[in-house]
């Protein structure tokens, strides 16, 4: 790693110590062995590729996979177009046949198995998710143990459970229609539909890819809590880099049918395979890296309310959003302060209050133009974390928080240390 980095992260230890508590959040894969009599241990893997190729006709589109999955790990398969991600994931529940070789779930050849079974254990969420129309959101999740245990099969007390747990609230989207529910809401019913007969294992291929940037984030951080809890073994399939470096327990790379590299996404940014490998993973926040400025980072919609709301309405807002604090500006952008629900309830029983009364106006500010590197110190000291942005001209444009930072800046550290193979 170069002496510059080196230097500035040891100088800024909060940085470390919040990027090592992000990364320590996910359960480390191939940590799930089994002592089988004494001295032998044995990886315990949810889904096998022995040897597997799949042709049409002359074509061959997966060559002599080999491939272990890990037990309970979210599992990222990822690629360029076309290179098999699709193909391979369908395989696991049959829906392609392999042309040789063996897949094996839970350390049982398919081939053998009922398909039908084998599909039950096996969640699957797509990208177009398929909820049928005239059906309501309940309706659609108990969809397929409907079809096997008829009414039975519509337990409610579990789709509601199941609406919690993808984070809607099951009162007000039960009885809805899909078509009443926007894009990320939807992908969420698909999750809750794929995991209603609590199958071990879940295919997703490209769940998130329709989505808006911020949705697709928030369903992203849903995903990986929501596997701390119930530990499924997630095969996910993405051409998105960042997306899988985020999500990832562990990483599968492919390319042209074949597996180029496989292991943690840690391991993998420091001793890529090959430059296929580096080039997929590095070139864009390579480029980006030396000339990085606030504006790199900042959030471009932060919460803000006009100075002359009152402190109730604030309030209101803050929870809806899920902020602890609330920036102040006016309609055409000027920006005044920065409140949070301390300022705010310290004076919220006085009815005629409004923000510009509670705000500090003396919160340190950024400017967009600031190079990232003197920004680290201001926003590790700010009061709540959070540092406006504020252009010349005196309006808001952004904010920067101390998330957003580990989040740009441990992938050029970890790059930068792949690259020099420490
Ligand atoms: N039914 C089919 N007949 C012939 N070739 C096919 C068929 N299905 C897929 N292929 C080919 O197999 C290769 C792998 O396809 P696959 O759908 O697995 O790719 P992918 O990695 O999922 O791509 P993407 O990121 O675009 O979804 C492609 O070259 C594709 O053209
Ligand atoms: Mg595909």
């Amino acid at each position: 790693m170069g002496s510059f980095l080196r230097s500035f992260f040891r100088t800024l230890s909060f940085f470390g110590r919040v990027f090592l508590h992000v990364h320590s959040q996910k359960t480390p894969p191939n940590l799930v062995h089994q002592q089988l009599g004494g001295d032998v241990e044995v990886k315990r893997n949810a889904v096998e590729f022995r040897n597997v190729t799949k042709s049409y006709g002359d074509n061959v589109v997966i060559d002599n996979l080999n491939l272990s999955i890990p037990q309970g790990n979210i599992v990222v398969l990822v690629g360029p177009s076309g290179c098999g991600k699709t193909t391979t994931m369908k395989m696991i529940n049959r829906l392609i046949e392999s042309t040789s070789g063996e897949v094996r779930v839970f350390n049982q050849d398919i081939q053998a198995q009922n398909s039908a079974e084998l599909r039950r254990r096996i969640g699957y969420v797509i990208q177009q998710i398929g909820l049928f129309p005239h059906m309501t959101i309940a309706e659609n999740i108990s969809l397929v143990p409907r079809l096997t245990d008829g009414k039975k099969g519509h337990d409610l007390t579990k789709i509601d459970q199941l609406l919690e747990l993808v984070g809607l609230d099951a009162a007000s989207y039960r009885d809805r229609y899909p078509a009443e529910l926007s894009g990320g809401q939807q992908q969420r019913v698909g999750v809750a539909r794929a995991l209603m007969a609590n199958p071990p294992i879940i295919l997703m291929d490209e769940p998130f890819s329709a989505l808006d940037p911020i949705t697709r984030e928030q369903l992203q951080d849903e995903l990986i809590r929501l596997n701390q809890e119930l530990h499924k073994t997630i095969v996910f399939v993405t051409h998105d880099m960042d997306e899988a470096l985020k999500i990832a327990d562990e990483l599968i790379i492919m390319q042209g049918g074949q597996v180029i590299q496989q292991g943690t996404p840690d391991h993998i940014l420091r001793h890529p395979v090959n430059d296929f490998v580096r080039g997929f993973i590095g070139e864009k926040r390579l480029a980006a890296k030396p000339a990085l400025t606030v504006a790199d980072v900042m959030l471009l919609q932060p919460v803000k309310m006009s100075r002359y709301k009152g402190l109730a309405e604030a309030v209101q807002t803050m929870q809806r959003k899920r902020v602890t604090a609330i920036l102040v500006a006016d309609q055409d952008g000027r920006y005044h302060g920065i409140a949070d629900t301390a300022d705010i309830y310290k004076r919220y029983s006085e009815e005629s209050k409004t923000l510009a009364d509670v705000m500090r106006t003396d919160a340190p500010t950024l400017r967009p133009e600031t190079p990232l590197w003197d920004a680290i110190t201001l926003v590790q000291d700010a009061p709540y974390g959070h540092v406006p942005v504020v252009s010349g001209e005196g309006k808001l444009v952004g904010i920067v928080t101390r998330a957003c930072l580990v989040d740009v800046l441990s992938k050029p550290y970890l790059e930068e240390a792949a690259a020099s193979g420490e």
